[in-house]
């Protein structure tokens, strides 16, 4: 698969090619500000071009396990939905290293996206687009500037969800140029998951995947970040979890990651999900350190996953949270349900462990059990 991106100054054309692979990595030049001519290969094969007479040409950097790209991918289809007839192309860009051929055809198919998706390998499209997160988009006019960046709207952020959108820059600026307007906001901070810019290894990096970090990870983050469980991606892979490193170092600093609402003014935890000071700065030393892997034979045994009941025996009591499922629509967000239970108690008792199981970890449910005042 082969891009060209052409840009003309004068008489002189830089021309740059990129070839799809890892191993021809390519350089494009940093002042290139004008895209003219563009043709890619889709990871379905469509072969996607540069139409010159297209007025607007959308670039929708996305990664397919990024939640907040997820749901704007949504977005961004009915979008193209409405706005292909009107001479508005999209384009869907993964420039994240964890995400293969078949994670996007996969994520293609799952979410129903019908616009092509191209595989930046190299990541030379994010560069020269200067593209940081996955759901940010560029928009380019037909004279190849671009005229908006940033997010689609206000509706999601990491850990935020609003039921509706405040304000739409992208649908806004993409009206003001059919309109040939002038675009009143041309850019706004992307949001969504930072895409994890390849950086050469340090050499004799004193901290390593296999020494320190998988330890930390295993302690603090596989339990939901494993096959099969809630978390977004799997840090067993290390291939995968090095695509992750930036936005791991970003959900840490938040305070995001791992989930953990209590107040501390309330004191000390068993069971906190926290992680020490020495090992939130281990994690930065190695993501700082180009995320080396380090001696295969320090690499600890992975904990065995644990299928079914948590606990530290088989539960006294199973209580269902609803006699008829919850059907969770396929695409937007759905508020916070409150389900109230009565588990029939008779007798005082103290409960020392529960544990939630839904019935289908696909959806991610977060969820809270709160224990109502006694009447
Ligand atoms: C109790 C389960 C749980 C644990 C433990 C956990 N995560 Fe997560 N993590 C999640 C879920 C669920 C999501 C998806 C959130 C969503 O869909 O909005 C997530 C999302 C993420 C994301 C994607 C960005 C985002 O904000 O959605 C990153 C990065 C991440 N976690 C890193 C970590 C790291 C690093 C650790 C350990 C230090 C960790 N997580 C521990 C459940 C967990």
């Amino acid at each position: 698969m082969v891009i060209i991106l052409f840009r003309l100054l004068g008489l002189a054309a830089l021309v740059v090619s990129f070839v799809n692979s890892t191993t021809h990595p390519i350089c494009l030049a940093s002042d290139v500000t004008k895209i003219e001519s563009f043709r890619a290969t889709a990871v379905d094969g469509r072969k996607v071009e540069w139409d010159k007479s297209a007025s607007i040409h959308i670039y929708f950097f996305l990664g397919t396990e990024c939640p907040v790209a997820r749901l704007y991918a949504n977005r961004i289809q009915s979008l193209a939905e409405k706005l292909e007839p009107r001479g508005v192309r999209f384009v869907g860009l993964s420039s994240n290293s964890q995400d293969s051929e078949s994670d996007l055809l996969k994520f293609a198919k799952e979410l129903e996206i019908q616009f092509p998706l191209i595989q930046d390998l190299g990541q030379s499209l994010a560069r020269f687009f200067h593209a940081s997160r996955t759901a940010e988009v560029i928009v380019v006019d037909r004279s190849g500037t671009i005229q908006y960046r940033g997010r689609v709207d206000d509706q999601f952020t990491p850990g935020v969800k609003r039921s509706a959108p405040s304000s739409s820059e992208l649908t806004r600026a993409i009206d003001e140029i059919l309109d040939g307007r002038t675009v009143t906001i041309p850019s706004t901070p992307p949001v969504g998951c930072l895409i994890s810019f390849e950086r050469s290894e340090q050499k004799d990096a004193p901290v390593t995947f296999t020494k320190t970090i998988a330890p930390i990870l295993y302690r603090h983050c596989l339990e939901c970040h494993r096959a099969g469980e809630i978390g977004p991606f799997d840090i067993s892979e290390y291939s995968e979890l090095r695509g992750w490193a930036d936005m791991i170092v970003e959900v840490i600093d938040q305070k995001r990651m791992p989930p953990w609402h209590a107040s501390p003014e309330h004191g000390a935890f068993k069971n906190a999900r926290q992680m020490t000071t020495v090992e939130i700065d281990s994690i930065k030393q190695w993501v700082a350190a180009g995320t080396p892997y380090g001696n295969a034979d320090e690499l600890p045994e992975m904990p065995s996953k644990v299928e079914g009941w948590r606990l530290a025996k088989a539960p006294d009591k199973i209580v269902a949270m609803r006699e008829q499922p919850y059907i969770v629509p396929a695409n937007g967000t759905v508020d916070y349900q409150y389900f109230v239970v009565d588990p029939k108690l008779t007798d005082d008792c103290w409960v020392s462990a529960a544990q939630v199981i839904p019935g289908n970890r696909c959806h991610r449910p977060p969820c809270d059990c709160f224990h109502p005042p006694a009447r």
